[in-house]
């Protein structure tokens, strides 16, 4: 009895993971899903840091870093009127952040760090204790803060490259002028109100987090498609090409590609795991 109840519950996961992964346009299945199994919150953290981390790896190398070589710009200010750009990375996700923050995802994120640029993203309280260690380790960490009793997850992110170390270290507001190549600059950190996640409850906050990037996105593909001093052209080439974005689509189907593998293989493990299905 308890095993086809497992199977039928891994059936209706799939069900919802091939709606996800395979064909999201079409409208979900008739049949009501029976995935109440609750999985550690860990799960949700995995799966969005890494839908994010394949977002701002494809946005870093595959837009700004051609887009600087081909002669496009990507400023702090980038939103403001008179000022023709694109937004730098961090400030990416800062977009993305405020979209989350405004949906009912309950999910937050923030790139934190021990020397920010920017006060806001200075790690506090316990958040200083688990940076030390993942510093240390490398590993994520997994934690519940009890001075706003959420759930955290802490993953690292190393000066990877050393456009990362020159723009902080000459930035006026830095307060480390000695960042290395390969320096534990931060951490991009994420915060749920519970312990415990049903497979919907995952799947529904990656469907969000993945609306938040492309609406970010999209606001700066309107505003490029104004610009009068280097036209853009928006479509289906890249910044490689020449003055190019891709369009929503194109970005949003390349993060896809790089994340959905990694987000599968994480949620399919999780689910092996808990339910014996052998998935
Ligand atoms: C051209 C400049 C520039 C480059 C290149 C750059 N950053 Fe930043 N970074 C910024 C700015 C500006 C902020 C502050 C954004 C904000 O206001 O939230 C920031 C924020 C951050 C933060 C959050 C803490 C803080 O300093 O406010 C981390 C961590 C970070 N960047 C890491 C990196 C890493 C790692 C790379 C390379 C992969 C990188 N940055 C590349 C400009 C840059």
């Amino acid at each position: 009895m308890k095993l086809k109840g497992r199977h039928l519950f891994g059936l209706a996961l799939l069900t919802l993971l091939v709606y996800l992964f395979v064909s999201a346009p079409e409208p979900l299945p008739e049949a009501k899903p029976a995935v109440s199994a609750k999985f550690p919150v860990k799960l949700l953290f995995d799966v969005l840091a890494a839908e994010q981390h394949a977002a701002r790896g494809i946005y870093t190398r595959r837009v700004v870093g051609p887009g600087l070589k081909t002669g496009m710009k990507f400023t702090e200010d980038w939103t403001d009127t008179d000022v023709e750009a694109g937004p730098l990375p961090a400030i990416f996700l800062r977009g993305v952040s405020i979209q989350l923050q405004s949906s009912n995802s309950e999910v937050g994120l923030f790139l934190g760090s021990d020397y920010p640029l920017s006060p806001l993203n200075k790690f506090t309280g316990i958040q200083i204790q688990h940076f030390e260690e993942i510093k240390k380790e490398g590993n994520p960490a997994f934690f519940l803060d009890p001075s706003n009793n959420m759930y955290t997850a802490m993953f690292l992110d190393p000066a990877g490259a050393p456009s990362c170390v020159s723009c902080h270290n000459n930035h006026p507001d830095t307060p480390k002028l000695d960042w290395q190549l390969n320096d534990p600059m931060g951490a991009t950190t994420w915060l749920y109100p519970r312990e415990n996640v049903s497979a919907e409850e995952v799947l529904t906050r990656l469907a969000i987090l993945r609306t938040a990037m492309r609406d970010v996105y999209q606001v700066y593909l309107d505003k490029a498609s104004a610009f009068t001093e280097a036209p853009v052209e928006i479509g289906a080439q890249w910044p490689k090409d020449g003055f190019y974005l891709p369009d929503a689509d194109q970005f949003m189907q390349a993060v896809a590609e790089q994340a959905s593998g990694d987000s599968l293989q994480t949620l399919l493990k999780a689910i092996g795991a808990q339910t014996h299905v052998g998935l």
